[in-house]
């Protein structure tokens, strides 16, 4: 059908719409609609104004000359938004006493150490308090599953995780981890403490224009594979958090929440790795689903976006 060419508003979405139309795949062709509708009609509700739809590109074009291999400012315009988490939630609708996941976040790096059970992914950091964190690896039957690998990264107690400490040059608070034969995995570390999400850029000024904090609760993140099995990408949060309810990056889920006691004497593995106290404990079992055949790869996809943040250092 011929499109008028005296364009209302209304003409120009239409249009629009028409030429995505015969989008030969499925489901970019809904995809590619619905963006049209909804990026059309948020235009027109706020009535965007010239100067503003230039801010905007400013802003999209900053946060792309931003990205290295250290830094994604795109990643975490999506979890200040909350989009990370609504992707996340749509995928896992149904709780299934798996895991939960959260945000994967911009600071995963490739190349983390392979450390026998108890390795210390804080040897650098002396200021932490030494904590152990234990568990196991299991199915969705309570059974074990050995030689899970857990990628395990976290900040230093200073709030910065290695890629943004000037101070340091190589990887560090990163390690993988195997689980046993009876699925057990420990990991030495140090307390994981709040921290603000990087405000340099323009998420902080968005987050400053609009009220917002930056903080993150204490957590600790893990990726856990395992043939057969649904990787998980999660994170364990510390329980005494003042931002538990306020994560910056809407991340937190009741089910991810955990206790790190504090011990004045030690006692069994803290005696054998031989750790002082006071040092914390923490324990939490993960619990993996078999692989869906048809699930995208969530390891892969994030792979892929490690490589692309290597090209942009190179
Ligand atoms: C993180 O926990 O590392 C993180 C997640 C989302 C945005 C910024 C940081
Ligand atoms: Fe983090």
């Amino acid at each position: 059908m011929a499109m008028p060419h005296n364009k209302t508003e209304e003409d120009i979405t239409a249009e629009v719409l028409q030429r995505f139309e015969q989008t030969p795949d499925p489901r970019l062709r809904q995809i590619m609609l619905g963006l049209i509708k909804h990026l059309h009609a948020f235009v027109k509700e706020v009535e965007l104004t010239e100067a503003e739809w230039f801010q905007a590109i400013e802003i999209l074009t900053e946060a792309g000359r931003m990205c290295t291999d250290k830094r994604q400012e795109f990643i975490l315009f999506s979890d200040t938004l909350g989009v990370s988490m609504v992707v996340d939630l749509i995928a896992h609708r149904k709780p299934d006493g798996a895991t939960e996941s959260t945000v994967f976040g911009p600071f995963h790096r490739l190349g983390a150490p392979e450390l026998p059970a108890g390795g210390n992914i804080a040897r650098l950091d002396k200021a932490g308090p030494p904590t152990l964190v234990s568990g196991r690896v299991l199915n969705l039957d309570d059974e074990p599953i050995e030689g899970a690998l857990l990628d395990v990264w976290q900040a230093q107690s200073s709030g910065l995780y290695d890629s943004q400490d000037e101070s340091l040059n190589e990887l560090h608070m990163r390690g993988k981890f195997r689980s046993d034969a009876e699925g057990r995995y420990l990991v030495r570390t140090v307390l994981p403490v709040n921290y603000p999400i990087p405000s340099d850029g323009p998420v902080g000024r968005m987050l400053r224009a609009t009220g917002r904090h930056p903080w993150r609760p204490a957590h600790i993140h893990f990726v856990i594979s395992a043939d057969g099995y649904e990787p998980v990408t999660t994170h364990i949060f510390d329980r005494t958090d003042p931002y538990l309810g306020s994560d910056a990056v809407f991340a937190v889920k009741d089910s991810l929440i955990c206790d790190f006691v504090r011990h004045e004497s030690a006692a069994g593995e803290a005696v054998r790795l031989g750790i002082d106290p006071p040092y914390y404990t923490a324990e939490f079992d993960f619990r993996l689903k078999p692989a869906a055949e048809q699930r995208t790869n969530v390891l892969d996809a994030q792979r892929r976006l490690a490589a692309l943040g290597a090209r942009a250092a190179e």
